[in-house]
């Protein structure tokens, strides 16, 4: 592809030199009479690079940088100035110009100039292009885990995503729902088109619906024009929809016939558009006691429970809390080395972390910002850190007896763990009152977002 540049210079003769010399070196050339000339040929095509005089009537040099900066932000621009404007060239190089040459200047001079410039704006779109590619595999190098039940789950990613079957992921809160999601679709051959994430329980009800489905203008007080919905955002590519659970019943109707039918009908709209989409759906609630309480449809779950997959809760997969946070602290640590000590390592692994994977990485993030050295210890942990969970329950990690009281915490959260953590039924099972099981709970600082029987 030739490299094309724009001359603009008031002198005419000027500006005819500079096009037949640029053309001989095998340039492109255009030549635009002003700043405002210049302005619009860069609206109507692209350029490498600008060669701009600095002082001409109406737009100046220094006025058309920041303007055609607006336009064409990698545009590379070189000005030309006489003797006395050599302080504007240098304001105009703090600006975003490339560099500037003072008249007269010889022919050497001026391909000198554009060669450089055309060097660094290459450079500079090879970087960019380095980056992208390494963002996409950050996206997934951030996954890390070694785990059996973790790795057990990738292998399980890897199956399905390259199929368009839709997937259900369940599992606690902040376990990793989302990056499970995103790595399948990485890994899908849907992977250069859209990954869209809705989130059905933060979009107001009333709006929901146009937000997924898009509206045409007029169709309600507000619609001012034609709205694409994420529907239609996620047409070739990856739709999750995220906390599931919360979609109103009405709108999971809906949602059972897009699945069905695979196509759409905007807001107010008479027309139907076919959709290619693969949808992820993730929840942390039971949506089958959802459905017992006939707030979730059973076909619509039957639907979306196509390939199910659970998340495991950090508790379940201790082995993989070294690998994360040293993952964290090149997070938020990328230029120091931080290390952990083995006390603290341990402290960490017998925490039972209801707040899963999210919440050590806001813990590493700030014991990381607080540390008074770059190897953390047992004095680095906030005050109130576990307060109600100081009692060890892991006996693999303790190295030795369980004590009463770490037996019956033990018996306790095996209970809830193996009834969906329903306390009724835990308690059943372990032939207590239901209050007694909630008293002792509280006493062992058991406590779980996911408690399904309230
Ligand atoms: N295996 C992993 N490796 C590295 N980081 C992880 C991993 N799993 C989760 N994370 C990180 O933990 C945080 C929570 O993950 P994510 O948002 O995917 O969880 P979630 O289950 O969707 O949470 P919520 O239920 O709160 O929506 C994110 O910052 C994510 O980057
Ligand atoms: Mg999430």
């Amino acid at each position: 592809m030739s490299i094309k540049i724009l001359v603009a210079d008031d002198d005419a003769s000027l500006r005819r030199v500079l096009q037949f010399k640029l053309k001989q070196k095998g340039y492109e050339v255009e030549i635009a009479e002003d700043g405002n000339h210049a302005l619009d040929e860069l609206k109507k095509s692209r350029y490498d690079l600008l060669l701009s005089d600095i002082r001409m009537p109406g737009l100046s040099g220094i006025e058309l940088i920041e303007k055609s900066k607006q336009v064409q932000p990698d545009l590379e621009i070189i000005l030309i100035t006489a003797h006395a404007t050599i302080s504007a060239a240098v304001e105009a190089v703090k600006l975003g110009a490339f560099d500037y040459l003072t008249k007269p200047f010889e022919d050497e001079e001026l391909f000198v100039a554009i060669e450089k410039a055309l060097k660094f704006k290459k450079l500079e779109n090879e970087n960019r292009l380095l980056r992208q590619q390494l963002n996409g595999k950050e996206r997934y190098r951030h996954i890390v885990g070694v785990s059996k039940p973790f790795k057990d789950l990738l292998a399980l990613v890897d199956k399905v995503a390259p199929t368009d079957a839709t997937v259900l992921i369940t599992g606690e809160s902040g376990t990793g729902k989302e990056i499970i999601a995103r790595a399948i679709h990485y890994k899908s051959p849907r992977a250069e088109k859209s990954f869209i994430a809705v989130n059905c329980a933060a979009i107001p009800r009333e709006l929901i619906e146009s937000e997924l489905f898009g509206h045409v203008k007029g169709s309600f007080t507000g619609a001012i024009k034609d709205k694409r919905g994420k529907f239609e955002l996620a047409d070739e590519g990856t739709l999750l929809l995220d906390e599931i659970s919360e979609l109103g019943i009405e709108l999971q109707a809906k949602l059972l016939r897009v699945i069905q039918e695979r196509v759409i009908e905007p807001v107010g709209s008479e027309s139907t558009r076919e959709i290619d989409m693969r949808i992820i759906a993730a929840t942390n609630v039971d949506l089958k006691l959802r459905i017992s309480e006939g707030k979730f449809r059973e076909d619509l779950f039957y639907r979306l429970n196509i390939i199910p997959i659970r998340v495991p809760a950090l508790r379940e997969r201790t082995d993989d809390i070294p690998i994360l946070i040293s993952e964290f602290f090149g997070r938020f640590s990328p230029k120091q080395k931080i290390k952990i000590d083995d006390k603290l390592l341990l402290r960490l692994q017998q925490y039972q972390w209801p707040g899963n994977i999210r919440e050590l990485e806001n813990l590493v993030e700030r014991m990381v910002i607080l540390r008074k050295s770059n190897l953390l210890t047992l004095g680095d942990l906030p005050l109130d850190f576990g307060v109600n969970d100081s009692i060890i329950l892991h006996p693999q990690n303790s190295g030795g007896e369980l004590s009463f009281h770490e037996a019956e915490k033990k018996i306790i959260v095996d209970a809830l763990d193996k009834f969906g953590w329903n306390r009724s039924k835990a308690a059943a099972h372990l032939k207590i009152p239901r209050h007694i099981l909630i008293y002792r709970m509280k006493k062992y600082g058991i406590f779980y977002k996911d408690i399904t029987d309230d």
